[in-house]
């Protein structure tokens, strides 16, 4: 019953599991060759036996029981915002918008769960699967389970990733997804995105003002007044609000700005695809618009073959995919769970599979011309590590968007804790201070006609009347804003390293360290790539009490100041500072702040070294390649710093775009 498909990954089949999942859905292949190179001989054995497994067909469907030691810690289960730890918790996974309460609904619930004992679990199910993750004993053993209660099938496969460590079991995890996304570096420079109703004018003189006042964005997004329909969409320029919209497309492109468009899911009668599409939907509609069954190759070709020329041979960067969650907190607008699909699904497989069937959907417009795009979306599904999208939500509990970003990497997961309005500069400049460490460094200003630096407060902002200190809180943002565009190297080589071996690039501290049981409860801080730490803080807060991990750590504010890790401490901070900490002994390849990144950028690197003075060379290396292309040729480059200071930079290969130079 139970075989390795690859080192280290095992399938478990119980009973006569359904056929349309997940994994027989899947539009991206395993990571072949990184899970070998995890290696076969190294790889541990399965760590559960048939005789710790129990499986049985009940009246509501199936059950699995699998075996849960007295002190291991579990996590996943995809973007939970309102829980970290779930041991002991009954989390069901169902897709949803405005997930607000600790369920398991989420915009991406993964069937799926790690352990600090250095595996993971995914069960292979698009139903809405109940885990109870060793809440109960069972009666006479005093032994606690995890049950999986599977409606409406009679059977069910799992998957285990082993490690040996909890960070190979999530790496094997990714692998088996398809390998980590790797953003096109323009990706991680920072997004703004327009009123709901912005036409071409506001947008083009947010545009220009950006640029006059410094304030380095990258990427500009158009919310739903771009279609002439939305609610459901059109996928049509509205002339109206967009008059000769190619010029304002050159015209913003010209100014160095990168284009993301909003849509959703669901097609309108007076979208151009309608008829095409209309055999390959559901038989319900929402907002009188169909749901595509992307499940079918042929409702991909129709709807990505005409993204690709509408919008990606137009020079769109990409698009976000709004509304593609469901609905059981907000009046039920989506499609029932009893809905038809002609591929066979139903509607609640439908719910859980849809986010990332349409991502993968539109990514393939993008695909053909070589480039790789960056986007947003509300839902996604199991396997989603090789997708080039980030989940983004409506919800705005600072604390919960915080601990978005602790869980995502679990679970294969992006996230970004978007900035909206704020109750204050303070909110303002703290919601900041965690979004720069996410994947998409993101104002999403939809529902103001001018940025919150503006006027934080939304009446006052749709009156257009300033704040007195809005020059102050400006600055406070640019900075920001410049430290973000300073990473981008170190955060593009983290992204490299997730596609290449699976090791997310921000995550929570258990996920190195599940040997030291401080980390377990740690949901307010994140480690980024190998030598970065934050600990972003929330409005209110002039202490902070943070857990740094093992090892020694340089406070990024005050370099010489060297922290022993593996304890607790509070510490006051200014507004500007937060707990934010280099690895000591690190060389970090600080870039020089563009005001925009180009589609093939050059960075010019400062970069610093962090720790006590040493006699050793000390050296980072980083991922090249052009920035933006797909499969581009890459290698690697190698910073080294001399017990002198001096930097000196080494290329492994002589052609090729250059990425990086020594400012
Ligand atoms: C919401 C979405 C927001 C914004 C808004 C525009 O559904 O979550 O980010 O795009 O629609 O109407």
């Amino acid at each position: 019953m139970s075989e390795q498909v690859f080192p280290g990954v095992y399938r478990l089949t119980l009973g006569d599991p359904e056929r349309l999942t997940p994994v027989s859905l899947r539009l991206a292949p395993p990571a072949a060759e990184a899970l070998a190179l995890m290696g076969r001989e190294t790889a541990p054995p399965c760590p559960m036996t048939e005789s710790q497994l129990s499986f049985r067909v009940t009246p509501r469907g199936c059950m699995a029981e699998l075996p849960l030691d007295g002190f291991e810690q579990l996590y996943g289960f995809g973007l939970q915002l309102k829980s970290f730890v779930q041991t002991g918790k009954k989390k069901t996974i169902r897709v949803n918008a405005d997930p607000v309460a600790d369920t398991g609904d989420s915009h991406a619930p993964i069937p799926y769960y790690v352990s600090t004992e250095g595996y993971a679990v995914l069960a292979d199910t698009a139903r809405q699967v109940s885990f109870y993750c060793g809440a109960n004993d069972k009666v006479g053993t005093s032994e606690r389970t995890v049950a999986i209660d599977v409606p409406g099938a009679r059977g069910l496969t799992l998957y285990i990733f082993t490690g040996p460590t909890m960070l190979d079991a999530v790496r094997r995890y990714n692998l088996f997804s398809g390998g980590g996304a790797l953003p096109p570096a323009w990706g991680l420079g920072i997004w703004y995105r327009c009123h709901t109703k912005a036409r071409a004018a506001e947008a083009e003189r947010f545009a220009r003002e950006f640029r006059e006042k410094e304030l380095p964005v990258t990427v500009l997004g158009l919310e739903p007044g771009w279609h002439t329909a939305a609610y459901s969409t059109s996928y049509r320029w509205n002339e109206e609000n967009f008059p000769e919209h190619e010029a304002f497309l050159a015209r913003l492109k010209g100014l160095g700005y990168q284009i993301n468009l909003w849509e959703h899911v669901f097609v309108h009668p007076t979208a151009e695809f309608y008829d095409d599409i209309m055999p390959y939907a559901g038989d319900y509609e929402v907002w009188h618009g169909l749901t595509p069954d992307f499940a079918l190759p042929e409702a991909r070709e129709i709807f990505s073959g005409y993204h690709r020329r509408a919008f990606a041979e137009q020079g769109i960067s990409g698009f976000k995919l709004d509304e593609c969650d469901g609905s059981d907190f907000t009046g039920g607008w989506s499609y029932p769970n009893c809905a038809r699909f002609p591929s066979g699904l139903d509607g609640e497989q439908m719910h859980n599979l849809i986010g990332l069937l349409y991502q993968h959907t539109v990514r393939q417009a993008f695909d053909p011309a070589g480039r790789r795009t960056w986007g947003l979306v509300r839902a996604s599904s199991p396997l989603a590590a090789p997708s080039p999208f980030t989940l983004y939500s409506d919800l705005y509990q600072h604390g919960d968007y915080l601990r978005g970003l602790v869980n995502m990497g679990f679970s294969g997961l992006l996230w970004t804790p978007e900035v909206r309005d704020a109750a204050s500069v303070e909110d303002l400049v703290r919601r900041i201070q965690t979004v720069i460490f996410s994947p998409v460094a993101m104002i999403n200003a939809w529902p103001f006609p001018y940025p919150p630096w503006m006027q934080v407060n939304s009446t006052l902002n749709h009156q257009g009347i300033p704040m007195e200190n809005q020059t102050e809180a400006e600055g406070y943002c640019r900075d920001l804003f410049r430290l973000r565009m300073a990473m981008i190297p170190y955060l593009y080589t983290a992204f490299a390293r997730y596609a290449a071996d699976g090791t997310p690039p921000v995550r929570a501290l258990v996920l190195d360290d599940p040997e030291d049981d401080e980390t377990w409860t740690v949901d307010d801080a994140v480690l980024i790539g190998s030598d970065l730490y934050a600990a972003p803080m929330t409005a209110g807060q002039t202490a902070r009490r943070f857990y740094l991990p093992r090892g020694r750590w340089a406070d990024y504010f005050a370099p010489e100041q060297i922290l022993e890790g593996g304890k607790w401490y509070t510490f006051d901070y200014p507004l500007e500072r937060f707990p934010f900490f280099v690895r000591s002994g690190a060389l970090i390849p600080w870039a020089e702040p563009l005001q925009t990144v180009p589609e093939h950028p050059t960075f010019l690197l400062r970069p610093k070294y962090y720790g006590p003075p040493t006699e050793q060379p000390v050296s980072v290396t980083l991922y090249e390649d052009d920035g933006g292309t797909l499969g581009a040729a890459h290698g690697t480059v190698t910073l080294t710093r001399d017990p002198d200071g001096l930097v000196t930079l080494a290329r492994d290969r002589t052609d090729g775009h250059i990425l990086y130079r020594l400012a």
